[in-house]
């Protein structure tokens, strides 16, 4: 019987639409795995859906005057359409708020109530008198008190990754309103992970293949030791306690969300008729349950997640959790609010579905953060698209419509050259297949490269623009064995590019489809010669300067953010933008300081940006800006300048920026700095 593998991408959360952020770290990968397991003939099911409970939802409702179920409704087929549309789709794609996943959940923690694997305590939770209710810890910001961070929520902090309970936060404040907060106590749920710390480790232990960003991610929390977690919330948006003197309860959204894969596939074996069928995932030892996700859900998918299958005892196992880091774009953290992200719905207007998927593949966030540009997204399909793989195809293809009628010509006798570049082409599914195996998807692109860079070589060395007339035989030889590579090519690189390899299948007429070859027969075909190839065309068309220029400045503008339609469908009365007003409180917080500049230099490769090193009293700092066209790095260097102070940091062309300066512009947009009328203080604060 085939290997089983149930694979799960991260269920997106159903308060706005996908960027490329979350396709580059989940769903891309999990779609390349599957795509690739299924060639291999393997039984797959992939299953996701989107993540609808949780204060992300109740608040993004609240904002758009809508309730949370309109919301996750409006936003349902807005993903799965966008997801659809890049190729990626799944065997089953639910929503946590049907009531196929509240059964799922709520089973399922009966069954860890009876274990005894909870403690009902009175714990001290953050009260907002002015709304007259508990505020969910989402609600909750503060200081982080693992490392500092000022911008940490009551459930997490993003800087460190760190867990958190509001109750911890140093200087909790209300993201919702102004009113001081008040700790009052009230009964809660806790999962008692603590006990589980040494089943986790050791079990953790085994995985010794797994990422090393996963592993010492877990390692850290063993470190700083497992503590219960309280798992219910007051909340009147989420999956009820199935507690009977439990009313206004709900599970925390992370104590239920993952179950989604479970109710997920069972949803899809109700629709395959077989409403059992999802045990032979889920219940089933055997099967290698591959979970993708990004690496802000590690914690959830190492040790939560698993101690919650440990404690209930039938369920399999994570196998892998393939954990990508984040994507940047531009050099900077991508933003939905900032608008500084690629909306999916806005890339496929301009652009079909695979070059990105192939520039997002190339530089996946496998083991570190890395950044797009739309300079590489264009030299990747420019220089590599086109000019590698649409250049071999094109010019096998025509030459065989010109000089062989159409047909693939019959081989005769191999060279040794020939016979070189089969035994290169039939071992491509064994290279290309390891990285998939792996969860390399960046190496399976280095590999297809090598590959169609042999394919280039090998039909420029044998030249069959001459062997055409001096040898017809050495020159049929030579294109029989170039489409066996455009044929092995089109499968290896079908997990990456499937809609340009399915059109290539077609252009080169092999029958059938290619996603229904088997990935381990597919080396060399004999029985190709003589068969008429289809309709030749430009199978990857170059991206010109201008269409890259629309995009880069597209990016960060407000006019078309897409994170949530109250935003943009009513346009600001002209003008109004510089009026609108904000509190002293909004002011006070951006730390504005007097700093010395120390030293100045160019920024190379760039015509606007200087790179500045300040003094801000004690500290020292580098920033970028771009004030090249108003300044000399001369007529910087002892000056005293305004500098925004706790801006996050960004890199900038490759250069790291800890703050901005302020400078107006003259009337030909020339910037000019601003200062203090005297010298004062480094480091004095601006008020
Ligand atoms: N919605 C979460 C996020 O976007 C991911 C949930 S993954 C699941 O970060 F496993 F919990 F479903
Ligand atoms: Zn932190």
């Amino acid at each position: 019987m085939a290997e089983k593998i149930l694979v799960t991408d991260a269920l997106p959360y159903a308060n706005g639409k996908l960027h490329i952020g979350h396709i580059a770290g989940v769903h891309l990968p999990g779609n390349i795995y599957v795509r690739y397991q299924r060639l291999k003939g393997r039984d797959v099911v992939h299953v996701s859906g989107s993540d609808d409970h949780g204060v992300a939802i109740t608040l993004a409702a609240e904002k758009q005057g809508i309730t949370p179920k309109e919301l996750v409704d409006k936003y349902y087929p807005v993903i799965r359409g966008a997801l659809e549309d890049f190729g990626i789709v799944y065997d089953n794609f639910s929503q946590t708020s049907r009531p196929v996943h509240h059964e799922t959940a709520r089973d399922y923690f009966r069954r860890l109530d009876e274990k005894g694997c909870f403690d009902v305590r009175e714990v001290d939770q953050i009260y907002c008198p002015a709304n007259g209710r508990f505020l969910p810890d989402r609600y909750v910001e503060g200081t982080c008190p693992h490392c500092g961070s000022d911008r940490a929520r009551g459930d997490q902090c993003e800087a460190c990754g760190t867990i958190l309970d509001a109750t911890q936060l140093i200087d909790p404040h209300s993201d919702v309103c102004n009113g001081p907060l008040e700790v009052r106590p009230a009964n809660h749920w806790y999962f008692k992970l603590a006990r589980m710390s040494d089943r986790l480790q050791a079990w953790i232990d085994t995985k010794t293949h797994w990422k090393v960003n996963v592993r010492n991610y877990c390692q850290g929390w063993f470190n700083e030791g497992l503590s219960d977690r309280p798992i219910s919330r007051d909340l009147d948006w989420g999956v009820a306690l199935p507690i009977e003197d439990a009313p206004g309860k709900v599970m925390y959204v992370w104590f239920e969300n993952t179950l989604g894969y479970v109710s997920s596939t069972r949803e899809w074996a109700v629709a395959q008729g077989d409403p059992d069928r999802w045990k032979d995932y889920w219940l089933n030892p055997d099967c290698k349950l591959v979970n993708f996700l990004g690496k802000d859900n590690i914690v959830f998918h190492a040790i939560l997640w698993p101690a919650m299958i440990m404690e209930h005892g039938d369920f399999v196992l994570p196998s892998e959790i393939p954990a990508n880091e984040f994507l940047n774009i531009e050099g900077q953290k991508l933003s939905t609010s900032r608008n500084w992200a690629v909306w999916l719905d806005e890339y496929l207007e301009d652009f079909p579905p695979d070059p990105m998927r192939y520039c997002l593949a190339s530089i996946s966030p496998e083991t570190k953060d890395s950044d797009f540009t739309w300079k590489d997204f264009q030299a990747r399909n420019n220089n590599e698209l086109a000019d590698i793989f649409g250049n071999f195809v094109n010019r096998t293809l025509t030459f065989i419509n010109r000089y062989f009628d159409g047909a693939i010509p019959e081989p005769g006798t191999f060279s040794p050259e020939d016979r070189e570049m089969l035994s290169t082409v039939a071992g491509a599914p064994d290279r290309v297949g390891a990285c998939f195996e792996s969860f390399q998807v960046r190496g399976a692109v280095r590999e297809l490269i090598a590959l169609g860079n042999q394919c280039n070589r090998y039909f420029n060395d044998q030249a069959p623009w001459n062997t055409r007339k001096t040898d017809r035989a050495r020159c049929a030889a030579t294109l029989h064995v170039c489409v066996q590579a455009v044929r092995v090519l089109a499968v290896v690189m079908s997990p990456i590019l499937p809609f340009s390899a399915e059109r290539l299948w077609k252009m080169a007429g092999l029958e059938g489809r290619v996603d229904e070859q088997i990935w381990d027969e597919i080396e060399i075909d004999a029985s190709l010669s003589g068969r008429p190839i289809g309709e030749i065309e430009i199978l990857f068309h170059k991206i010109e300067d201008d269409a890259i220029d629309a995009q880069i400045a597209r990016l960060g503008r407000s006019d078309d953010r897409g994170d949530d339609g109250s935003e943009s469908e009513e346009a600001e009365p002209e003008g109004s933008e510089r009026n609108e007003l904000i509190s002293i409180e909004d002011f006070r917080q951006i730390d504005l300081r007097i700093a010395d500049v120390v030293a100045a230099e160019p920024v190379p490769g760039t015509d606007r940006l200087l790179r500045l090193q300040l003094r801000i009293g004690a500290e020292e700092r580098q920033i970028v800006s771009g004030i090249a066209p108003g300044y000399t790095p001369e007529k910087l260097v002892g000056r005293q300048i305004v500098v925004v102070a706790n801006l996050e940091p960004a890199t900038i062309r490759g250069v790291e920026s800890r703050g901005m300066l302020l400078a107006a512009e003259d009337d030909g947009g020339a910037p000019i700095l601003l200062g203090p009328d005297a010298r004062v203080k480094s480091g004095s604060s601006v008020t």
